[in-house]
């Protein structure tokens, strides 16, 4: 059986203290969480410390940082290295989310080196792919993604690639309110299974390809239900100790 995995994204919100009460109250409320599904938590770099201090000695929810540094080390400031992820702990980071590609001009090419650092330490890539609004009303969806995947899963060795999750986030559902029905979900989660297997085979038969974009309790339960529908990269919801957990227990 394929992996399943709910991660929280929780992006540039919550104060230390906030995302430390966030924790614990995920924590308290674990036990209504399916035996099987993988938590992860992804706070802002400031908490990762705090978070994992709490997180001790657990086996879930597991820690994902945001972003990491394209380059190894040295004289890159504000920057953060995948090894200094490695050593807080954490296990996962999020690559190639669709408000870095926008905002900080992430490239493939800038991605690929990412996704090469975080696998180098040990870190499991969530790695983002989504089209925008314009490119699927035009058509373009299938184009897009399978680019996005080309571009910087392809260049990667089977034994990197079997660490990888992807999250397909169509990008005019994040923080709309507006999600992707579960047919156009599934619909592009099996298209990027069948393009993986292009590449790896069999393997893409084990890759948790998850949706992110206004995955909520109300809608978290038929998305899951999709057969390549592996989780959820969960933003805004995931705020919410309430809500991330009632998405965790979505799965049938
Ligand atoms: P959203 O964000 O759930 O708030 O739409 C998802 C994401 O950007 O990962």
């Amino acid at each position: 059986m394929r992996e399943k995995i709910v991660a929280g994204n929780w992006k540039m919100n919550t104060t230390i203290r906030e995302g430390k009460k966030l924790t614990e109250d995920i924590l308290r409320g674990i036990e209504s969480v399916p035996a099987g599904i993988t938590l992860v938590v992804a706070p802002p770099f400031t908490h990762l410390s705090s978070v994992s201090g709490i997180l001790k000695d657990r086996n879930t929810p597991g820690l994902a940082a945001q972003n990491c540094a394209s380059a190894d080390k040295g004289a890159f400031t504000g920057e953060v290295s995948a090894a200094m992820l490695a050593s807080v702990p954490c296990q996962y980071v999020i690559l190639g989310h669709s408000e870095r590609r926008e905002y900080y001009g992430e490239t493939s090419e800038i991605l690929l080196e990412k996704i090469q650092r975080a696998l180098e330490n040990g870190l499991r890539p969530i790695f983002c792919v989504g089209e925008v609004l314009e490119e699927r009303e035009s058509d373009m969806h299938f184009q897009v993604v399978s680019s996005q995947l080309r571009e910087v899963l392809f260049r990667l060795d089977p034994d990197d690639f079997k660490k990888v999750i992807v999250a397909y986030e169509p990008v005019w559902a994040i923080g709309t309110g507006k999600t992707a029905t579960s047919e156009q979900a599934q619909e592009m989660h099996a298209f990027i299974r069948a393009f993986l297997a292009e590449s790896f085979g069999d393997l893409a038969e084990s890759t948790p390809i998850l949706y992110g974009g206004s995955c909520k309790p109300s809608n978290a339960a038929e998305l899951f239900a999709r057969p390549d529908v592996d989780g959820g990269l969960i933003g805004g919801a995931s705020l919410k100790a309430d809500d991330f957990l009632a998405i965790a227990g979505s799965f049938a």
